[in-house]
């Protein structure tokens, strides 16, 4: 009997582990719900309300839920979302149980609305019927972990119920982007809308904007409903139409990266009267390349002092430390100060150059009979490195080899001495000997 009732409860055990381990795929997010503050109309700056709300994700509206809200969240910022296409199901929005980073989530309140851009509003050209617009909309932003994903979806629930269901999600891979000059770019941007919803069907519209420090121009906008771009197109920008209707993929494709394309793009999708957008950051980074001059170096006497300029260009961003260094005969490096360094110019093509001047006083630096000098530039693209050839003609101080061949010298010298004086102190002592003997 009790035999029987552990088994019972075991299996019990395990089929709520299998179902929560089932359920695991899709996240149960924790998100701000962030909307303006009702009755504070007359200010500028509408003032925000942030409060905790929780967001049970599935792919099927009809699979059961086996998790409680936590207390600290109102059970009426608890939401349960259906999403079809299971693009929040991703497992950069669904970290471990325990994980410190989590993702981030975002829900404001969504007004389905008209728009006069000319190439969103022939979305809106028939008449739709507005019951499907009377509905409570979200707009849902997150950022799954390691910048593996950013996602921002369009949620309609019946009014008042908290039953929502994805109408249309856009999401990027390349969160943020690094790129060489001259090189092709993706940035990956692709759209997902419901079939089943009276807004999919009717058109879509795809719009690129680049922004960079308040700056921001239009870079691509197509109408995929008429089939057309906007005149404002940026040169050597393009789309993949193809992948565009037949799977969402809207990635701007730039065929030749440049240093002015550096910033933040805004991938921006419309529906009829829906709009969701995901940035991204791209980034052209471009190492320096160096010269020296003057390069070969002039034969250098001790006590003279010898300007050398280093020039490193074509790098970008503006982020460059320059310094030298001296290897001697010993094959030891050691570093000789940044020497003095130059504002940076911008070229034409928007990247920059910058030197350093090294005064290299051979009296106080002890040089020996040279060796290799190196400018190193430490660049966010890579490290650079130009050497040129030191040669210190009729040395001051003495190197090892020489001190060794002057000590040899001496012990010849020496030895030599020794040698002579030896034999005429012998053949003195010598004739002492027969001295002696005649006196016997
Ligand atoms: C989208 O199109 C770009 C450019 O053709 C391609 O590199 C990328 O792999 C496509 N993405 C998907 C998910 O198919």
């Amino acid at each position: 009997m009790t035999n029987f009732s552990t088994i019972y409860r075991l299996s019990v055990v395990a089929v709520i582990c299998l179902i929560q381990a089932c359920s695991s795929s899709c996240p149960v997010l924790e998100c701000w719900f962030v909307q303006e503050k009702a009755g504070r109309g007359g200010g500028l700056t509408a003032a925000t309300s942030q409060e905790k709300s929780l967001l049970f994700v599935r792919t099927d509206a009809d699979s059961a839920e086996t998790q409680k809200a936590p207390s600290d969240i109102n059970p009426d910022r608890v939401y349960f979302l259906t999403d079809t296409a299971g693009t929040l199901c991703h497992p950069s929005l669904n970290p471990p149980e325990g994980s410190v980073t989590k993702p981030l989530c975002e829900i404001n309140p969504f007004l389905p609305h008209l728009s006069t851009l000319k190439w969103v509003a022939p979305l809106t050209d028939s008449a739709l019927s507005p019951i499907y617009l009377q509905a409570d909309w979200f707009s849902t932003a997150l950022q799954g972990l390691n910048e593996q994903l950013t996602v921002s979806s369009i949620t309609r629930a019946p009014t008042a119920t908290k039953e929502h269901h994805v109408i249309l999600s856009v999401t990027s891979k390349t969160v943020s982007v690094q790129a060489r000059l001259g090189e092709p770019v993706m940035l990956d941007c692709g759209f997902w809308a419901d079939p089943s919803s009276p807004l999919s069907g009717s058109g879509f519209a795809v719009e690129w904007r680049y922004q960079f420090r308040g700056d921001g121009r239009l870079v691509l906008a197509y109408d995929g409903k008429s089939d057309r771009l906007a005149d404002t197109q940026e040169e050597g920008a393009t789309l993949d139409f193809e992948g565009l209707h037949e799977k969402g993929n809207a990635s701007l494709i730039l065929q030749k990266a440049k240093v002015r394309h550096s910033g933040m793009y805004i991938c921006t999708v419309y529906l009829p009267y829906i709009v969701a957008q995901v940035t991204m950051e791209l980034e052209i980074v471009e190492p320096p390349s160096l010269s020296l001059h003057p390069s070969p170096l002039p034969l250098v006497v001790p006590g003279q002092t010898l300007t050398i300029q280093c020039e490193a260009s074509g790098f970008a961003p503006l982020s460059l430390e320059l310094g030298w260094e001296f290897k001697g005969a010993d094959g030891k490096s050691r570093p000789l100060g940044s020497g003095s360094i130059s504002g940076h110019r911008q070229a034409w093509d928007g990247t920059y150059s910058q030197t350093t001047r090294l005064e290299l006083d051979t009296t106080t630096l002890d040089l020996g009979r040279g060796g290799e000098l190196t400018c190193v530039a430490v660049h966010p693209g890579g490290t650079r490195q130009a050497s040129v050839t030191l040669n210190i003609i009729g040395f001051s101080a003495p190197s090892i080899e020489d001190s060794m061949a002057m000590v040899g010298v001496a012990l010849v010298l020496y030895g030599l001495i020794k040698f002579v004086s030896w034999t005429f102190s012998s053949s003195g002592s010598d004739e002492a000997d027969k001295q002696n003997k005649k006196d016997k």
